[in-house]
């Protein structure tokens, strides 16, 4: 049975994992670094860097005593994209690793890594593995992405579209900041609109972009205008409102451009990833388009719809199984310098 090591240190969550190529999590491990980030109300790149420097080695050995360093084909690391110097502790960490243990390291694209995280199941979990399909239509929405890919293989996915500007996590969690919501603020706003009696919930217009591409920007925008034309006392009473208002047409905007996309290219699996996947709002719409056609939707199981090492490691084994490795030149590759998509 192939097993790889995954390490993930992309943002600010420091993660690793130990998953078989039917996607069986054996060890997963997550430290959060949301208590250090919390204060400044968002990741502070060399805090995070730190951290992850700190935390990593430890996570490493408590894995190895789960699965020892013999029974571990590859090593699959997050090399992009992300926070440099976040991104190098986990690179110069598997290079390592690959050179004193004499076994294959591969570079694996985090967002590659999101699509493939509805595959992944435990022995805790209700499900168990489901044959790799392709083609998949897959959406990846996350606080640093919002991206729709036809993917007709491990390493081959047309991007079909993604964010004009800023990205759909990263909307919620600004206006939830405005809020006084902690930080990160999309589950927030997600628990807070289930509070809502309303049916209407239409404080905000309906986003409308050109083709497959998203936007969020002008829906923050409209998020800080209503905010600052009201009083505290109004905001306050009408919180689950306003949340639900805001995450309603978020998440209408994914669901218009997902459907576009089924309807352009054929595929009778759909793959959601990223931290929103694990939106309550968004699952709900999902199942009642769903519901009434043949479409087979994947979802990841909470823990990995958020960062972790679990789907990093999957992504590489599977990338290992078809003879792709990197070699140890491999580097961290900043997101505007990136051309080549997947490949590792
Ligand atoms: O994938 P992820 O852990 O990190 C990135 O790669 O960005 O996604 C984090 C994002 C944050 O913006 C967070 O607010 C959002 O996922 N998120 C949610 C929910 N849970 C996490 N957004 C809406 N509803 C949720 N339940
Ligand atoms: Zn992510």
């Amino acid at each position: 049975m192939p097993i790889a090591l995954g390490i993930e240190t992309s943002c600010d969550d420091t993660s690793v994992s130990l998953v078989t190529d039917k996607g069986e999590v054996l060890f997963l491990k997550n430290q959060s670094q949301d208590e250090t980030h919390k204060k400044y109300g968002g990741i502070v790149p060399e805090l995070a860097s730190r951290n992850h420097g700190y935390h990593l080695l430890p996570m490493i050995e408590e894995a190895l005593k789960v699965v020892p360093e013999e029974q571990i084909n590859v090593v699959g690391v997050t090399n992009r994209p992300g926070l440099l110097g976040s991104l190098l502790v986990g690179c110069v960490t598997a290079k390592t690793l690959g050179m004193i243990w004499n076994k294959p390291i591969v570079g694996v694209n985090h967002i590659e890594a999101h699509i493939f995280s509805s595959y992944l199941w435990s022995q805790k979990s209700q499900k168990t593995f489901k044959t790799i399909k392709f083609p998949s239509l897959a959406l990846v929405v996350s606080g640093g992405h919002s991206s729709l890919f036809y993917v007709r293989d491990i390493g081959d996915s047309l991007l079909l579209g993604s964010t004009l500007d800023d990205a759909a996590g990263e909307a919620l969690d600004k206006f939830a900041k405005l809020l006084g919501f902690s930080w990160p603020g999309g589950p927030h706003i997600d628990s807070c609109s289930q509070k809502s009696n309303s049916q209407n919930n239409a404080l905000f217009s309906k986003i409308k972009t050109e083709g497959l591409s998203f936007s969020f920007s002008g829906v923050k925008s409209a998020g800080y205008r209503l905010l600052s034309d009201k009083s505290k006392e109004w905001i306050q009473e009408n919180l689950p409102e306003i949340c639900a208002s805001y995450q309603k047409v978020i998440i209408e905007h994914l669901m218009d451009k997902l459907k576009k996309a089924f309807d352009k290219y054929s595929s009778d699996r759909i793959l959601i990833g990223g931290g929103v996947s694990a939106n309550t709002y968004l699952k709900s719409q999902i199942e009642k388009w769903t519901e009434t056609s043949q479409i087979e939707c994947f979802y990841p199981e909470k823990i990995y719809c958020t960062d972790n090492a679990a789907m990093v490691a999957f992504t590489g084994l599977h990338y290992f199984l078809k003879g792709k490795v990197s070699d140890l030149n491999l580097s961290c590759v900043p997101r505007h310098l990136e051309k080549d998509f997947f490949s590792p």
